[in-house]
């Protein structure tokens, strides 16, 4: 399927990712559908959605008329079939666990027309881990988007040796739909572009913080004030989750064995103490005010 033959696209997963997934497509003339297995998530999906409209209404950036054909053109449901029965694309963001997005990959494969496109917003799972459990691996590929995916311009398409070459495109040029900057990475490699080198400036951080060299606002601010990143490491820890640097470091480690691949020290304690970060409340920093 050719990009400009996309006119519906299901996001699979509300969560942190998939609820501004699906509003991003939506807000680029999609006829999108999301869809989770928990209703609350659902509920909570949908009133994001009413605020930031209105918000943007508010500010000036969106006219009313576009927030409402954007609010019509996103239907929220916990029906896996219902959402994807006519879809062109599927973006799935569901919970970074490979058993469930593999369960997933198998049920998109039957319920799915047979030219729809499947890609997994997987920060760390390469396509090839999913591909096979379809009859169309040539439609399936990696679309990773950033949080939070309402601004941030970047999205990583990555091509596995399965994914055809126009299955690609069409998924760089949804992308450029969505007024993203699509970014292409030719073969699959663990932490695809962007993780790659966050990894490095976050283990960094970790490591100066656990062997005492400086406190974590003092590293946040450096990383500010110093390198113009707009926001630390810590604080972006908390944003994109914990929970998140903890299983990429673990899939990592499962992958190399190299005991230097392990998740931090303080990472798995925070992880273990369910401080993940904004959505709990807390993380490195207290959010519960
Ligand atoms: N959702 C939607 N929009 C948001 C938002 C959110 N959570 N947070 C901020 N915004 C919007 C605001 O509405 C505002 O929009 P406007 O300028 O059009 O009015 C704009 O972003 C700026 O917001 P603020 O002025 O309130 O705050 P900041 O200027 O501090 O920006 C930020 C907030 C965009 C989050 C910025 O701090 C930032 O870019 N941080 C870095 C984020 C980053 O690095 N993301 C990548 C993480 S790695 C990753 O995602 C990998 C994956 O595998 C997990």
């Amino acid at each position: 399927m050719s990009a400009g033959e996309i006119n519906s696209v299901a996001v699979i997963g509300a969560g942190n990712m998939g609820h501004q997934i699906s509003l991003c497509c939506a807000l680029a003339g999609l006829e999108t559908s999301c869809t989770d297995v928990s209703e609350e998530q659902l509920q909570e999906a949908e009133a994001f959605m009413e605020k930031y409209l209105s918000g943007r209404v508010a500010k000036g950036k969106l006219l009313p008329e576009s927030a409402d054909q954007a609010a019509k053109r996103l239907r929220f449901t916990t029906s896996l079939e219902e959402a994807v029965r006519e879809a062109d694309f599927v973006i799935e963001a569901i919970t970074e666990k490979l058993d469930l997005k593999k369960d997933l990959f198998r049920k998109l494969d039957q319920l799915c027309p047979p030219q729809t496109i499947l890609a997994t917003n997987s920060s760390f799972f390469v396509s090839s881990l999913l591909a096979g459990e379809t009859n169309r691996p040539e439609l399936v590929c990696n679309m990773h988007f950033f949080n939070p995916a309402l601004v941030m311009k970047c999205v990583e398409v990555v091509k596995g040796p399965h994914t055809a070459a126009e299955t690609a495109e069409a998924a760089m040029e949804l992308a450029r739909r969505m007024g993203k900057e699509p970014v292409l990475l030719h073969k699959e490699i663990y932490g695809f572009l962007v993780n790659r080198i966050l990894r490095q400036i976050i283990d960094e951080a970790l490591f100066l913080l656990d062997t005492g060299v400086a406190s974590m606002e003092d590293i946040d601010s450096a990383v500010v004030n110093a390198l113009g990143h707009p926001m630390g490491p810590f604080t972006l820890m908390d944003l994109t989750g914990i929970d998140l640097s903890y299983h990429s470091a673990m899939e990592r480690y499962r992958e190399t064995g190299d005991p230097g691949d392990k998740p931090s020290p303080t990472v798995v304690e925070k992880y273990v103490k369910g401080e993940w970060g904004r959505k709990k409340g807390r993380g490195f920093y207290n959010y519960e005010k």
